[in-house]
């Protein structure tokens, strides 16, 4: 489309066009001076990096965390999605895993280890939480991904799901995955919850969080996975044999970053990104509501997750004649078909410009998209 001329506005992946704060960009450029800043680091993670995730976890969950064993650094909560499948996977061993979900769960963390997905519904009548009652496990389940806030629905946990979670996974000898990479993307006065909160959760949880939501630093690489000792031990020896480490001056900009996470001056840096993420998803759902949608603003993440009533692909070409990019549904599980995935990471103006694009549609009483 845009080689046709039409300038595109994309409402597609989550990658936030907001800055890293301030602290990441001035700590990078003095550990770039450092003298070894240009060497190997540890592939579980230089230690004061590990011990910055231990204590910003305690202040910011109360969870106590060793850094030495408790911990491990990724180049990404990407990468440690991907390599857990690599820790707890033999061929043929299940994994089970949302639809709707992020890819990776089924895709780069269990076919890559050769393993099964087996999938459970998230559904908008049940708020997007798990009914646990029909989660496919047997005796060759070994994995459990669950993620919230979560992409791409936007919807957090319900009081008792990750305590629901736990007990499942520990009666059925399961690793609980929870992906926590929203954590601090969330609106007004809610806080989203860490799965290590729940009692007895460190036999059989393990965490991922990552700084590339949390400080707009996707393009950086550095995430943490937290909890179960065993695992965590398990998920250090893969990445001993696959990579070198995060950039020790990258580590140093995240460590500062976490460090001062409590700080007046990066707290209230953090909370006005998240007023300004609100307000565009406020934007843009009013406008979506305007065309005959049922959008609604969640309390964490930065979608929209819409259901359009018809196939989400369709929906997004058409989208695309207007210019705007959207994400299907589909691209996320079969349960998503009829719904669109919209981001705001895009500067407020050109969410602004977006809304007013799609307002060109109409969706009619009966449920056909038509042309406003
Ligand atoms: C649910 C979820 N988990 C993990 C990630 C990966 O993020 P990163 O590897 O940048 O930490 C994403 C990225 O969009 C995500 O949506």
């Amino acid at each position: 489309m845009e080689k046709k001329g039409v300038p595109l506005i994309s409402l597609g992946i989550g990658d936030p066009d907001l800055p890293p704060p301030r602290v990441v960009t001035e700590s990078l450029e003095d550990a770039l001076r450092e003298p070894t800043s240009n060497n190997y680091s540890s592939s579980a993670g230089e230690s004061y990096f590990r011990k910055a995730v231990a204590d910003w976890y305690e202040r910011r969950f109360d969870v106590k965390l060793d850094s030495e064993t408790d911990v491990c650094a990724l180049i990404g909560s990407k990468e440690g999605l991907a390599n857990i499948g690599r820790v707890l996977l033999n061929e043929g061993d299940k994994t089970l895993l949302p639809d709707p979900g992020y890819p990776v769960y089924a895709q780069g963390s269990t076919i890559l280890s050769d393993g099964e997905p087996a999938v459970f519904p998230l559904t908008e009548e049940a708020a997007f939480q798990p009914d646990f009652s029909k989660i496919p496990v047997d005796a060759k389940s070994k994995l459990l991904f669950l993620n919230y806030p979560n992409n791409p629905t936007g919807a957090v946990p319900r009081e008792d799901t990750l305590q629901t979670a736990v007990t499942f996974c520990r009666k059925h000898n399961l690793v609980l995955c929870y992906d926590n990479a929203y954590s601090e993307v969330c609106f007004d006065s809610y806080r989203p919850p860490s799965a290590l909160q729940v009692d007895s959760s460190a036999e059989c949880t393990v965490e991922i969080n990552s700084c590339s939501k949390m400080f707009n630093m996707t393009g950086y690489r550095v995430g943490f996975a937290v909890g179960n000792k065993k695992v965590i031990a398990g998920l250090k020896k893969v990445k001993a044999q696959i990579d070198s480490g995060i950039p020790k001056f990258i580590q140093k900009a995240a460590a500062n970053a976490l460090n001062q996470y409590f700080d007046s001056d990066l707290s209230t840096e953090l909370r006005k990104n998240n007023e300004i993420l609100k307000e565009r998803l406020v934007v843009l759902a009013s406008e979506l509501r305007r065309v005959g949608l049922n959008a609604t603003v969640p309390r964490a993440t930065f979608y929209l997750w819409v259901n359009v009533g018809m196939d989400g692909g369709a929906f997004v070409r058409r989208m695309l004649e207007l210019g705007v990019v959207g994400t299907p549904g589909g691209a996320f599980g079969s349960n998503g078909i009829n719904y669109v995935r919209f981001s705001v990471t895009q500067p407020t103006n050109l969410i602004v410009e977006a809304a007013h694009r799609l307002a060109k549609l109409k969706i009619t009483s009966c449920g056909k998209l038509t042309d406003n």
